[in-house]
Protein backbone atom coordinates (compact mmCIF):
# COMPACT_ATOMS: atom_id res chain seq x y z
CA UNK A 1 0.00 0.00 0.00
CA UNK A 2 1.61 2.97 -1.05
CA UNK A 3 1.93 5.82 1.43
CA UNK A 4 0.50 9.65 0.86
CA UNK A 5 2.18 12.46 2.07
CA UNK A 6 5.89 12.39 1.95
CA UNK A 7 5.77 12.14 5.35
CA UNK A 8 3.23 10.83 8.26
CA UNK A 9 3.59 13.27 11.12
CA UNK A 10 1.48 11.48 13.67
CA UNK A 11 1.19 7.73 13.95
CA UNK A 12 -1.74 7.60 16.47
CA UNK A 13 -3.39 4.28 14.85
CA UNK A 14 -5.77 4.91 17.46
CA UNK A 15 -8.73 3.31 16.16
CA UNK A 16 -10.82 2.37 18.93
CA UNK A 17 -14.10 0.05 17.71
CA UNK A 18 -17.04 -0.39 19.39
CA UNK A 19 -18.12 -2.40 16.14
CA UNK A 20 -17.00 -5.82 16.59
CA UNK A 21 -14.07 -5.82 13.70
CA UNK A 22 -15.17 -6.79 10.48
CA UNK A 23 -14.37 -10.02 8.70
CA UNK A 24 -14.92 -9.33 4.87
CA UNK A 25 -12.63 -6.62 3.25
CA UNK A 26 -14.50 -4.03 1.73
CA UNK A 27 -11.67 -3.47 -0.76
CA UNK A 28 -11.36 -0.17 0.27
CA UNK A 29 -8.73 0.95 -2.32
CA UNK A 30 -4.88 2.01 -0.82
CA UNK A 31 -4.36 5.62 -1.55
CA UNK A 32 -2.66 5.78 -5.29
CA UNK A 33 0.67 6.44 -5.48
CA UNK A 34 1.94 8.70 -8.10
CA UNK A 35 5.69 9.65 -7.46
CA UNK A 36 6.96 13.07 -7.90
CA UNK A 37 9.67 14.46 -8.64
CA UNK A 38 10.89 18.18 -8.37
CA UNK A 39 13.91 19.28 -10.34
CA UNK A 40 15.53 23.24 -10.99
CA UNK A 41 17.57 21.27 -14.11
CA UNK A 42 15.52 21.80 -17.40
CA UNK A 43 12.56 19.64 -18.81
CA UNK A 44 13.62 18.66 -22.55
CA UNK A 45 16.81 16.29 -21.61
CA UNK A 46 14.42 14.62 -18.73
CA UNK A 47 14.32 10.68 -19.25
CA UNK A 48 10.55 10.64 -19.48
CA UNK A 49 8.19 8.58 -21.98
CA UNK A 50 6.27 11.64 -22.41
CA UNK A 51 7.20 15.71 -22.23
CA UNK A 52 4.70 18.31 -21.53
CA UNK A 53 5.11 21.69 -23.31
CA UNK A 54 2.42 24.08 -21.44
CA UNK A 55 1.73 27.37 -23.78
CA UNK A 56 -0.85 30.11 -23.19
CA UNK A 57 -3.13 31.26 -25.80
CA UNK A 58 -1.76 34.73 -25.50
CA UNK A 59 1.48 33.99 -26.27
CA UNK A 60 1.59 31.37 -28.45
CA UNK A 61 2.27 32.87 -31.79
CA UNK A 62 5.14 34.78 -29.94
CA UNK A 63 6.89 32.62 -27.96
CA UNK A 64 5.73 29.07 -29.85
CA UNK A 65 7.96 28.70 -33.06
CA UNK A 66 10.93 29.93 -30.21
CA UNK A 67 10.07 27.31 -27.96
CA UNK A 68 10.01 24.29 -30.82
CA UNK A 69 12.80 25.21 -32.18
CA UNK A 70 15.78 24.06 -29.69
CA UNK A 71 13.96 21.04 -29.42
CA UNK A 72 13.76 20.12 -33.09
CA UNK A 73 10.31 20.17 -33.63
CA UNK A 74 8.59 21.59 -37.02
CA UNK A 75 6.65 24.66 -36.01
CA UNK A 76 4.13 23.87 -37.65
CA UNK A 77 2.01 21.97 -35.33
CA UNK A 78 1.24 25.20 -34.08
CA UNK A 79 -1.11 25.82 -36.97
CA UNK A 80 -3.90 23.32 -35.41
CA UNK A 81 -3.18 24.18 -32.25
CA UNK A 82 -5.12 27.51 -29.98
CA UNK A 83 -3.37 26.91 -26.64
CA UNK A 84 -7.04 26.68 -25.11
CA UNK A 85 -6.93 25.47 -21.25
CA UNK A 86 -6.35 21.38 -21.89
CA UNK A 87 -5.66 21.85 -25.36
CA UNK A 88 -3.43 19.10 -26.48
CA UNK A 89 -1.03 18.57 -29.79
CA UNK A 90 1.05 16.13 -29.89
CA UNK A 91 4.42 16.16 -31.33
CA UNK A 92 7.72 14.14 -32.04
CA UNK A 93 11.02 14.21 -31.65
CA UNK A 94 14.83 12.45 -31.96
CA UNK A 95 17.64 12.94 -29.25
CA UNK A 96 17.71 13.25 -25.53
CA UNK A 97 14.79 13.12 -23.13
CA UNK A 98 11.10 11.82 -24.24
CA UNK A 99 10.63 11.37 -27.68
CA UNK A 100 6.93 12.28 -27.68
CA UNK A 101 6.21 15.72 -27.31
CA UNK A 102 3.09 17.45 -25.85
CA UNK A 103 1.52 21.15 -26.57
CA UNK A 104 -0.37 21.78 -23.38
CA UNK A 105 -2.91 24.48 -23.28
CA UNK A 106 -3.41 26.44 -20.27
CA UNK A 107 -5.62 28.77 -21.96
CA UNK A 108 -5.19 32.68 -21.04
CA UNK A 109 -3.45 31.17 -17.39
CA UNK A 110 -5.54 33.72 -15.29
CA UNK A 111 -7.64 31.02 -13.00
CA UNK A 112 -6.58 27.85 -11.27
CA UNK A 113 -8.87 25.99 -13.51
CA UNK A 114 -6.72 27.11 -16.73
CA UNK A 115 -4.14 24.99 -15.16
CA UNK A 116 -5.87 22.07 -13.41
CA UNK A 117 -7.93 21.65 -17.08
CA UNK A 118 -4.54 21.14 -18.36
CA UNK A 119 -3.26 19.14 -15.78
CA UNK A 120 -6.30 16.90 -16.21
CA UNK A 121 -6.11 16.56 -19.78
CA UNK A 122 -2.29 15.65 -19.68
CA UNK A 123 -3.11 12.91 -17.02
CA UNK A 124 -5.27 11.36 -19.19
CA UNK A 125 -3.29 11.97 -22.36
CA UNK A 126 -0.66 10.14 -20.97
CA UNK A 127 -2.76 7.47 -19.83
CA UNK A 128 -4.36 6.64 -23.08
CA UNK A 129 -0.75 6.71 -24.77
CA UNK A 130 0.55 4.46 -21.96
CA UNK A 131 2.85 6.72 -20.99
CA UNK A 132 3.82 6.41 -17.19
CA UNK A 133 6.70 8.94 -16.52
CA UNK A 134 5.50 12.50 -17.62
CA UNK A 135 8.04 15.45 -17.46
CA UNK A 136 6.50 18.60 -17.35
CA UNK A 137 8.35 21.94 -18.35
CA UNK A 138 7.91 24.61 -15.05
CA UNK A 139 10.25 26.94 -16.43
CA UNK A 140 7.24 29.43 -16.61
CA UNK A 141 6.28 29.00 -13.05
CA UNK A 142 6.74 32.09 -11.60
CA UNK A 143 5.39 33.95 -15.02
CA UNK A 144 2.30 31.63 -14.40
CA UNK A 145 1.85 32.89 -10.93
CA UNK A 146 2.42 36.28 -11.19
CA UNK A 147 -0.08 36.01 -14.18
CA UNK A 148 -2.83 34.38 -12.06
CA UNK A 149 -2.10 36.06 -8.84
CA UNK A 150 -1.20 33.25 -7.22
CA UNK A 151 2.74 31.88 -5.81
CA UNK A 152 4.44 29.11 -7.36
CA UNK A 153 3.64 26.71 -4.92
CA UNK A 154 -0.33 27.04 -4.82
CA UNK A 155 0.22 26.67 -8.62
CA UNK A 156 2.15 23.60 -8.06
CA UNK A 157 -0.31 22.06 -5.90
CA UNK A 158 -3.22 22.60 -8.43
CA UNK A 159 -1.09 20.99 -11.39
CA UNK A 160 -0.56 17.95 -9.28
CA UNK A 161 -4.06 17.86 -7.84
CA UNK A 162 -5.25 17.81 -11.38
CA UNK A 163 -2.65 15.26 -12.56
CA UNK A 164 -3.64 12.97 -9.38
CA UNK A 165 -7.37 13.48 -10.80
CA UNK A 166 -6.61 12.89 -14.83
CA UNK A 167 -5.12 9.73 -13.90
CA UNK A 168 -7.90 8.28 -11.53
CA UNK A 169 -9.87 5.04 -12.87
CA UNK A 170 -12.42 3.12 -11.10
CA UNK A 171 -11.61 -1.10 -12.58
CA UNK A 172 -11.58 -3.04 -9.58
CA UNK A 173 -15.20 -4.53 -10.07
CA UNK A 174 -13.92 -5.60 -13.18
CA UNK A 175 -12.26 -8.95 -13.88
CA UNK A 176 -10.97 -8.74 -17.17
CA UNK A 177 -12.78 -11.98 -18.20
CA UNK A 178 -14.31 -10.91 -21.65
CA UNK A 179 -11.71 -8.82 -22.86
CA UNK A 180 -10.32 -9.66 -26.02
CA UNK A 181 -7.09 -11.84 -26.36
CA UNK A 182 -5.16 -8.84 -27.70
CA UNK A 183 -6.00 -6.47 -24.89
CA UNK A 184 -5.89 -9.06 -22.03
CA UNK A 185 -2.20 -9.90 -22.85
CA UNK A 186 -1.66 -5.94 -22.57
CA UNK A 187 1.35 -4.04 -23.53
CA UNK A 188 2.90 -4.00 -20.27
CA UNK A 189 2.86 -0.44 -19.83
CA UNK A 190 1.11 1.32 -17.54
CA UNK A 191 -2.12 2.97 -18.08
CA UNK A 192 -1.42 5.91 -15.57
CA UNK A 193 1.19 8.26 -15.02
CA UNK A 194 2.78 6.79 -12.65
CA UNK A 195 5.91 9.44 -11.89
CA UNK A 196 5.61 13.18 -12.77
CA UNK A 197 8.95 15.39 -13.03
CA UNK A 198 8.40 18.74 -12.49
CA UNK A 199 11.49 20.02 -14.11
CA UNK A 200 12.65 23.60 -14.87
CA UNK A 201 11.53 24.75 -11.54
CA UNK A 202 15.13 26.96 -10.84
CA UNK A 203 14.60 28.79 -7.96
CA UNK A 204 11.23 28.31 -7.22
CA UNK A 205 11.93 23.77 -6.96
CA UNK A 206 11.88 24.27 -3.03
CA UNK A 207 8.07 26.05 -3.30
CA UNK A 208 7.18 23.55 -5.95
CA UNK A 209 8.29 20.46 -4.31
CA UNK A 210 5.59 21.96 -0.94
CA UNK A 211 2.73 22.83 -3.25
CA UNK A 212 3.42 19.63 -5.26
CA UNK A 213 3.40 17.38 -1.66
CA UNK A 214 0.23 18.99 -0.83
CA UNK A 215 -1.33 18.73 -4.48
CA UNK A 216 -0.64 15.02 -4.13
CA UNK A 217 -2.08 14.53 -0.80
CA UNK A 218 -5.72 16.30 -1.88
CA UNK A 219 -5.73 14.69 -5.40
CA UNK A 220 -5.13 11.35 -3.93
CA UNK A 221 -7.84 11.86 -0.67
CA UNK A 222 -10.15 12.89 -3.73
CA UNK A 223 -9.52 9.99 -5.70
CA UNK A 224 -10.48 7.49 -2.30
CA UNK A 225 -13.65 9.70 -1.85
CA UNK A 226 -14.26 8.85 -6.13
CA UNK A 227 -13.52 5.40 -5.56
CA UNK A 228 -16.36 4.80 -1.28
CA UNK A 229 -19.17 6.95 -4.46
CA UNK A 230 -18.46 4.43 -7.26
CA UNK A 231 -18.67 1.36 -4.75
CA UNK A 232 -22.68 0.10 -5.49
CA UNK A 233 -24.85 -0.87 -2.89
CA UNK A 234 -24.10 -4.36 -2.90
CA UNK A 235 -20.24 -4.00 -2.50
CA UNK A 236 -20.70 -0.52 0.57
CA UNK A 237 -23.02 -1.07 3.07
CA UNK A 238 -23.32 0.79 6.08
CA UNK A 239 -20.67 -1.23 7.90
CA UNK A 240 -18.62 -1.11 5.07
CA UNK A 241 -18.18 2.36 4.69
CA UNK A 242 -17.65 2.63 8.31
CA UNK A 243 -14.88 -0.08 7.62
CA UNK A 244 -13.39 2.08 4.42
CA UNK A 245 -13.49 5.13 7.26
CA UNK A 246 -11.22 3.28 9.76
CA UNK A 247 -8.43 2.00 7.10
CA UNK A 248 -8.76 6.22 6.08
CA UNK A 249 -8.01 6.56 9.38
CA UNK A 250 -4.74 4.17 9.52
CA UNK A 251 -3.41 5.76 6.68
CA UNK A 252 -4.04 9.17 7.58
CA UNK A 253 -3.63 8.26 11.49
CA UNK A 254 -6.56 9.63 12.93
CA UNK A 255 -9.12 8.37 15.45
CA UNK A 256 -12.02 6.18 14.43
CA UNK A 257 -14.99 4.85 16.65
CA UNK A 258 -18.03 2.82 15.23
CA UNK A 259 -21.26 3.04 16.76
CA UNK A 260 -23.42 0.29 15.97
CA UNK A 261 -27.01 0.13 16.20
CA UNK A 262 -27.27 -0.94 20.31
CA UNK A 263 -25.13 2.14 20.66
CA UNK A 264 -27.10 4.52 18.15
CA UNK A 265 -30.34 3.04 20.02
CA UNK A 266 -28.85 4.02 23.59
CA UNK A 267 -28.74 7.38 22.29
CA UNK A 268 -31.80 8.07 20.87
CA UNK A 269 -30.85 8.64 17.04
CA UNK A 270 -34.57 8.11 16.02
CA UNK A 271 -33.88 9.44 12.66
CA UNK A 272 -30.86 6.89 11.99
CA UNK A 273 -33.01 4.36 13.36
CA UNK A 274 -36.29 4.78 11.46
CA UNK A 275 -34.84 5.09 7.62
CA UNK A 276 -33.03 2.13 8.36
CA UNK A 277 -35.86 0.04 9.64
CA UNK A 278 -36.93 -1.35 6.08
CA UNK A 279 -33.15 -2.45 5.95
CA UNK A 280 -31.61 -5.93 6.27
CA UNK A 281 -28.32 -4.48 7.27
CA UNK A 282 -27.47 -2.40 10.76
CA UNK A 283 -27.00 0.95 10.91
CA UNK A 284 -23.73 2.59 12.18
CA UNK A 285 -22.59 5.84 12.70
CA UNK A 286 -18.76 6.89 12.38
CA UNK A 287 -16.88 9.54 14.37
CA UNK A 288 -13.50 10.55 13.02
CA UNK A 289 -11.64 12.82 15.27
CA UNK A 290 -8.28 14.03 14.10
CA UNK A 291 -6.17 15.94 16.80
CA UNK A 292 -2.94 17.86 15.72
CA UNK A 293 -0.20 17.62 17.69
CA UNK A 294 -0.34 21.09 19.64
CA UNK A 295 -2.98 23.49 20.39
CA UNK A 296 -5.90 23.14 17.55
CA UNK A 297 -6.74 26.87 16.18
CA UNK A 298 -10.21 25.22 15.81
CA UNK A 299 -12.57 22.44 16.22
CA UNK A 300 -14.57 22.49 12.87
CA UNK A 301 -17.45 18.98 12.78
CA UNK A 302 -17.60 18.18 9.18
CA UNK A 303 -21.10 15.86 8.57
CA UNK A 304 -21.83 13.52 5.35
CA UNK A 305 -24.84 11.45 4.56
CA UNK A 306 -23.96 8.29 4.13
CA UNK A 307 -26.97 6.47 2.27
CA UNK A 308 -25.28 3.52 0.70
CA UNK A 309 -28.23 2.94 -1.50
CA UNK A 310 -31.69 5.27 -1.64
CA UNK A 311 -34.71 3.54 -3.08
CA UNK A 312 -37.08 6.55 -1.37
CA UNK A 313 -38.02 3.38 0.81
CA UNK A 314 -42.29 2.70 0.71
CA UNK A 315 -41.89 6.20 -1.33
CA UNK A 316 -40.15 4.27 -3.49
CA UNK A 317 -38.15 6.19 -6.86
CA UNK A 318 -39.05 5.59 -10.21
CA UNK A 319 -36.67 3.28 -11.38
CA UNK A 320 -35.17 4.97 -14.31
CA UNK A 321 -31.73 6.28 -13.01
CA UNK A 322 -32.23 4.36 -9.93
CA UNK A 323 -29.16 2.71 -10.29
CA UNK A 324 -27.52 6.41 -9.88
CA UNK A 325 -28.31 6.41 -5.95
CA UNK A 326 -25.38 4.29 -5.37
CA UNK A 327 -23.79 7.73 -4.81
CA UNK A 328 -26.10 8.76 -2.32
CA UNK A 329 -22.79 8.24 -0.13
CA UNK A 330 -21.48 11.29 -1.84
CA UNK A 331 -21.39 13.41 1.51
CA UNK A 332 -19.79 10.76 3.84
CA UNK A 333 -17.21 9.97 0.84
CA UNK A 334 -15.97 13.45 0.90
CA UNK A 335 -15.54 13.86 4.64
CA UNK A 336 -13.31 10.43 4.54
CA UNK A 337 -11.49 12.02 1.76
CA UNK A 338 -11.28 15.32 3.63
CA UNK A 339 -10.41 13.53 7.24
CA UNK A 340 -7.92 11.68 5.26
CA UNK A 341 -6.30 15.01 3.85
CA UNK A 342 -5.91 17.50 6.42
CA UNK A 343 -4.27 14.42 8.59
CA UNK A 344 -1.81 13.93 6.41
CA UNK A 345 -0.78 17.35 5.91
CA UNK A 346 -0.77 17.65 9.86
CA UNK A 347 -3.02 20.97 10.06
CA UNK A 348 -3.13 22.19 12.53
CA UNK A 349 -6.63 22.34 13.53
CA UNK A 350 -9.34 19.66 15.30
CA UNK A 351 -11.69 17.99 12.40
CA UNK A 352 -13.98 15.35 13.33
CA UNK A 353 -16.04 13.94 10.78
CA UNK A 354 -19.44 12.44 11.18
CA UNK A 355 -21.02 10.11 9.32
CA UNK A 356 -24.76 8.31 10.05
CA UNK A 357 -25.14 5.40 7.48
CA UNK A 358 -27.69 2.87 6.13
CA UNK A 359 -29.50 2.38 3.02
CA UNK A 360 -32.60 3.38 2.70
CA UNK A 361 -34.99 0.36 1.22
CA UNK A 362 -38.81 -0.87 1.85
CA UNK A 363 -40.30 -3.81 3.40
CA UNK A 364 -42.58 -4.52 5.75
CA UNK A 365 -40.68 -3.11 8.44
CA UNK A 366 -40.09 0.38 6.80
CA UNK A 367 -41.02 3.58 8.05
CA UNK A 368 -44.33 4.54 6.38
CA UNK A 369 -45.73 7.64 5.21
CA UNK A 370 -47.49 9.54 7.75
CA UNK A 371 -45.40 8.02 10.33
CA UNK A 372 -44.27 10.19 12.89
CA UNK A 373 -40.66 9.86 14.47
CA UNK A 374 -38.75 11.27 17.49
CA UNK A 375 -35.21 12.46 16.53
CA UNK A 376 -32.37 11.87 19.38
CA UNK A 377 -33.19 16.26 20.07
CA UNK A 378 -36.31 14.99 21.08
CA UNK A 379 -38.04 16.87 17.92
CA UNK A 380 -40.20 14.85 16.56
CA UNK A 381 -41.10 14.59 12.65
CA UNK A 382 -43.91 13.96 10.66
CA UNK A 383 -42.86 11.75 7.67
CA UNK A 384 -44.24 13.05 4.55
CA UNK A 385 -42.20 11.02 2.60
CA UNK A 386 -39.83 8.17 3.58
CA UNK A 387 -37.45 9.58 0.34
CA UNK A 388 -36.44 12.30 1.97
CA UNK A 389 -34.64 10.56 4.50
CA UNK A 390 -31.05 12.38 4.27
CA UNK A 391 -32.45 15.06 6.54
CA UNK A 392 -33.68 12.51 9.13
CA UNK A 393 -30.33 10.98 9.65
CA UNK A 394 -28.25 13.95 8.78
CA UNK A 395 -30.89 15.59 11.95
CA UNK A 396 -29.31 13.16 14.45
CA UNK A 397 -25.87 14.28 13.29
CA UNK A 398 -26.07 17.62 13.84
CA UNK A 399 -27.59 17.32 17.35
CA UNK A 400 -24.33 14.99 17.89
CA UNK A 401 -22.05 17.44 16.60
CA UNK A 402 -23.02 20.16 18.46
CA UNK A 403 -23.62 18.47 21.51
CA UNK A 404 -20.88 16.11 21.92
CA UNK A 405 -18.10 18.66 20.20
CA UNK A 406 -20.10 22.59 20.77
CA UNK A 407 -17.31 22.76 17.97
CA UNK A 408 -16.19 26.59 16.27
CA UNK A 409 -17.84 25.31 12.70
CA UNK A 410 -20.41 22.71 11.45
CA UNK A 411 -20.54 22.23 8.22
CA UNK A 412 -22.14 19.37 6.44
CA UNK A 413 -22.58 17.75 3.20
CA UNK A 414 -25.29 15.93 1.57
CA UNK A 415 -26.84 14.82 -2.04
CA UNK A 416 -29.45 15.93 -0.59
CA UNK A 417 -32.45 16.88 -3.04
CA UNK A 418 -33.27 16.62 -6.65
CA UNK A 419 -34.51 20.13 -6.82
CA UNK A 420 -30.71 21.01 -5.83
CA UNK A 421 -30.14 19.90 -9.24
CA UNK A 422 -33.30 21.79 -10.98
CA UNK A 423 -32.10 25.27 -9.74
CA UNK A 424 -28.34 25.03 -9.96
CA UNK A 425 -27.61 21.79 -12.52
CA UNK A 426 -25.45 19.52 -12.10
CA UNK A 427 -22.23 21.46 -11.50
CA UNK A 428 -22.55 23.59 -8.66
CA UNK A 429 -23.82 22.93 -5.30
CA UNK A 430 -25.90 24.57 -2.85
CA UNK A 431 -24.68 26.66 -0.11
CA UNK A 432 -26.98 27.23 2.89
CA UNK A 433 -25.48 29.23 6.12
CA UNK A 434 -26.61 31.32 9.27
CA UNK A 435 -22.81 32.51 8.96
CA UNK A 436 -22.37 35.26 6.65
CA UNK A 437 -18.95 35.14 6.89
CA UNK A 438 -18.43 31.35 6.38
CA UNK A 439 -20.62 31.45 3.70
CA UNK A 440 -18.34 33.99 1.99
CA UNK A 441 -15.28 31.86 2.82
CA UNK A 442 -16.93 28.29 1.48
CA UNK A 443 -17.85 30.34 -1.63
CA UNK A 444 -14.43 31.60 -1.76
CA UNK A 445 -12.50 28.30 -1.58
CA UNK A 446 -15.28 27.30 -4.24
CA UNK A 447 -13.90 29.56 -6.91
CA UNK A 448 -10.19 28.61 -6.12
CA UNK A 449 -10.93 25.00 -6.34
CA UNK A 450 -12.81 24.90 -9.00
CA UNK A 451 -15.63 23.21 -6.56
CA UNK A 452 -18.30 25.82 -7.38
CA UNK A 453 -21.34 27.00 -4.42
CA UNK A 454 -23.98 28.79 -4.62
CA UNK A 455 -25.64 30.32 -1.70
CA UNK A 456 -29.57 30.50 -1.46
CA UNK A 457 -31.08 32.00 1.95
CA UNK A 458 -32.68 30.54 4.88
CA UNK A 459 -35.35 33.05 5.01
CA UNK A 460 -38.54 32.05 7.81
CA UNK A 461 -40.84 32.25 4.80
CA UNK A 462 -39.77 29.05 3.98
CA UNK A 463 -40.36 27.12 7.54
CA UNK A 464 -44.04 27.66 7.04
CA UNK A 465 -44.12 25.05 4.19
CA UNK A 466 -42.32 22.20 6.51
CA UNK A 467 -44.84 22.97 9.22
CA UNK A 468 -47.01 19.79 10.08
CA UNK A 469 -50.48 19.07 11.59
CA UNK A 470 -48.95 16.64 13.85
CA UNK A 471 -45.49 16.43 14.95
CA UNK A 472 -42.78 19.53 15.67
CA UNK A 473 -41.83 19.84 11.98
CA UNK A 474 -42.73 17.65 8.57
CA UNK A 475 -39.59 16.02 6.37
CA UNK A 476 -41.16 17.35 3.58
CA UNK A 477 -42.12 20.86 1.67
CA UNK A 478 -45.31 21.94 0.57
CA UNK A 479 -44.67 22.78 -3.51
CA UNK A 480 -41.27 24.66 -4.15
CA UNK A 481 -38.12 25.74 -3.22
CA UNK A 482 -37.12 21.85 -2.24
CA UNK A 483 -34.10 22.71 -1.36
CA UNK A 484 -34.60 25.45 0.56
CA UNK A 485 -37.23 23.52 2.88
CA UNK A 486 -34.37 20.53 3.45
CA UNK A 487 -31.81 22.92 4.68
CA UNK A 488 -34.70 25.04 6.32
CA UNK A 489 -35.14 21.55 7.90
CA UNK A 490 -31.64 20.85 9.39
CA UNK A 491 -31.59 23.95 11.03
CA UNK A 492 -33.97 23.01 13.62
CA UNK A 493 -31.56 20.16 14.64
CA UNK A 494 -28.32 23.05 14.82
CA UNK A 495 -29.86 24.37 18.46
CA UNK A 496 -28.80 27.49 17.71
CA UNK A 497 -25.19 27.06 16.70
CA UNK A 498 -24.10 30.27 15.34
CA UNK A 499 -21.69 28.74 12.78
CA UNK A 500 -22.99 25.88 10.51
CA UNK A 501 -23.03 25.39 6.72
CA UNK A 502 -24.95 23.14 4.72
CA UNK A 503 -23.96 21.95 0.90
CA UNK A 504 -26.09 20.40 -1.53
CA UNK A 505 -23.79 18.27 -3.62
CA UNK A 506 -26.82 16.55 -5.20
CA UNK A 507 -25.86 17.98 -8.59
CA UNK A 508 -22.05 17.67 -8.62
CA UNK A 509 -21.45 14.81 -6.74
CA UNK A 510 -22.24 11.77 -9.42
CA UNK A 511 -21.63 12.71 -13.35
CA UNK A 512 -23.73 10.69 -15.48
CA UNK A 513 -22.52 7.89 -17.71
CA UNK A 514 -21.84 9.13 -21.61
CA UNK A 515 -20.36 12.71 -21.13
CA UNK A 516 -16.26 12.20 -20.72
CA UNK A 517 -15.76 12.17 -16.77
CA UNK A 518 -18.59 9.31 -15.10
CA UNK A 519 -19.37 8.24 -12.01
CA UNK A 520 -17.91 9.92 -8.54
CA UNK A 521 -16.38 13.12 -9.00
CA UNK A 522 -14.94 13.34 -4.94
CA UNK A 523 -16.67 16.84 -4.94
CA UNK A 524 -16.17 18.66 -1.73
CA UNK A 525 -12.63 17.13 -1.01
CA UNK A 526 -10.95 20.05 -2.44
CA UNK A 527 -13.27 22.79 -1.45
CA UNK A 528 -13.45 21.62 2.16
CA UNK A 529 -9.41 20.77 2.32
CA UNK A 530 -8.71 24.55 0.98
CA UNK A 531 -11.26 26.24 3.38
CA UNK A 532 -9.63 24.21 6.38
CA UNK A 533 -6.49 24.56 4.83
CA UNK A 534 -6.78 28.78 5.07
CA UNK A 535 -7.61 28.30 8.91
CA UNK A 536 -4.44 26.41 9.55
N1 LIG B 1 -30.85 11.33 -2.50
C1 LIG B 1 -31.98 12.06 -2.91
C2 LIG B 1 -31.62 13.36 -3.62
C3 LIG B 1 -30.92 13.22 -4.94
C4 LIG B 1 -31.65 13.19 -6.12
C5 LIG B 1 -29.55 13.19 -5.01
C6 LIG B 1 -30.99 13.07 -7.32
C7 LIG B 1 -28.89 13.10 -6.22
C8 LIG B 1 -29.61 13.03 -7.38
C9 LIG B 1 -32.82 12.42 -1.69
O1 LIG B 1 -32.82 11.51 -0.66
C10 LIG B 1 -34.24 12.53 -2.17
O2 LIG B 1 -34.75 11.55 -2.60
N2 LIG B 1 -34.82 13.72 -2.08
C11 LIG B 1 -36.15 13.93 -2.49
C12 LIG B 1 -36.83 14.75 -1.44
C13 LIG B 1 -38.32 14.86 -1.61
C14 LIG B 1 -38.98 13.52 -1.44
C15 LIG B 1 -38.87 15.84 -0.59
C16 LIG B 1 -36.11 14.65 -3.82
O3 LIG B 1 -35.20 15.45 -4.03
O4 LIG B 1 -36.95 14.36 -4.66
MN1 LIG C 1 -34.27 9.98 -0.93
ZN1 LIG D 1 -31.18 10.32 -0.52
Amino acid sequence: MPDIGRETRFNLNKTSIILPAMTKKTGTPPASGIRIDVTSKPAAPVKADLLALPMGSKELKKNGPAALQPLGIDPGVLNDFKGGAGEIAMAYRTGKGASRVALLGIGEGRTNDDFRKAAEALSRKAGELHCGVVALDCAGIGEWAKHAKRTPEYLAGVIVEGVVSGSYRFDRLKSGKLDKEKDKQGDGKPKTVEALVLAGCGSHAADVETGADAGRVIGTCQNVARDLVNLPGNHLSAEELAEAAREAGKRGAFDVTVFDRKKITELGMGGLLSVNKGSEQPPTFTIMDYRPEGKARKTVVLVGKGITFDSGGISIKPSAGMDEMKSDMAGAACVIGVLEAVSTLGLPLRVVGLIPATDNMPAGSAMKPGDVITTMSGISVEVGNTDAEGRLILADALTYAKREFDPDVIIDLATLTGACIVALGMKVAGLFSNDDGLAEEISRSGQATGEKVWRLPLWDEYAEQIKSDVADVSNTGSKGAGTITAAKFLENFVEGHKHWAHIDIAGPAFAAKGGGLSGGTGFGVRLLADLLRSWA
